[in-house]
């Protein structure tokens, strides 16, 4: 699904929120102060993004390939993801905020995935903004996964597949774990890395990027403001002649 906006706001904003390591070594920290700092600044880019009419917002809280770091990281995050859940849901609910989890859910331990579950369902009404967190996520396993899927409707439900595939990229899109949410208008990532890291390979094909310097526990409101301000100048042509 892609959204035409030409100028203005962003329908999506989405976060490649990276840096809390090296923004707790600076200060000579563990690792994992810099991630329980990076919860203040989801939360000021909510509100920013609330304020500024931005409808969804994503935030890439660990990669696929995280899981490979190492294990006292891994489990500690984990551990802060329900923390922060249990924190920040009802401000969240307060606010008209949507929640949702996408990623590789089978991954994730039970208890997570109950906690994630009951906050997606409590929030499942709210309106003012969607705010997804992709956990467990990457871009080739979302289209993997969404491959499997066609392969398995082809021989189950054919007609459906056909139907499907006489659609197009939307009809692919549809099978994709990020289906019902609109293509990213942008896409910033902090910390002064130029690379994607196997974020939305499918769905970024037309966003716009943005590479700050700042480290995410330092990326607050004023930042998320100049972002949109940054979105607001470029010009999307979608291969086009204007
Ligand atoms: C981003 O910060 C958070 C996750 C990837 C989970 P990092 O943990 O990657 O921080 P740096 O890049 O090592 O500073
Ligand atoms: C990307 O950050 C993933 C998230 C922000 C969750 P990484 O720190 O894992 O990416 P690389 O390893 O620098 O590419
Ligand atoms: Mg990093």
């Amino acid at each position: 699904m892609s959204t035409e906006t030409v100028t203005g706001t962003p329908v999506h904003v989405s976060m490649i929120m990276d840096g809390n390591g090296r923004w707790a070594k600076e200060r000579g920290k563990d690792r994992i102060h810099g991630h329980f700092e990076g919860v203040e600044s989801v939360r000021a880019c909510v509100e920013a993004a609330i304020e500024n009419g931005v409808k969804y917002l994503s935030v890439y809280a660990f990669s696929e390939e995280n899981w490979n770091r190492p294990q006292d990281e891994v489990m500690a995050l984990m551990e802060l993801m329900v923390k922060a859940m249990a924190s920040e849901m009802d401000a969240l609910d307060r606010n008209g905020v949507r929640f949702m989890v996408i990623g590789n859910r089978e991954r994730l331990d039970s208890g997570l995935n109950e906690v994630i579950d009951s906050c997606m369902e409590r929030t499942a009404g709210n309106t003012a903004l969607t705010l997804i967190v992709m956990l467990s996520y990457s871009g080739r396993w979302d289209i993997l996964q969404a491959a499997s899927k066609l392969a398995k409707m082809a021989v189950e439900e054919p007609e459906k597949a056909a139907g499907l595939l006489a659609m197009g990229q939307d009809g692919f899109s549809s099978l994709l774990a990020t289906a019902g949410i609109p293509d990213p208008d942008l896409i910033v990532r902090t910390s002064g890395e130029c690379r994607i890291s196997n974020y939305l390979l499918w769905q970024g094909a037309y966003s716009e990027f943005l590479f700050v310097d700042t480290l995410w526990p330092d990326f607050r409101k004023e930042e998320f403001c100049k972002a949109l301000e940054s979105y607001a100048k470029r010009d999307r042509r979608y291969g086009k002649v204007k």
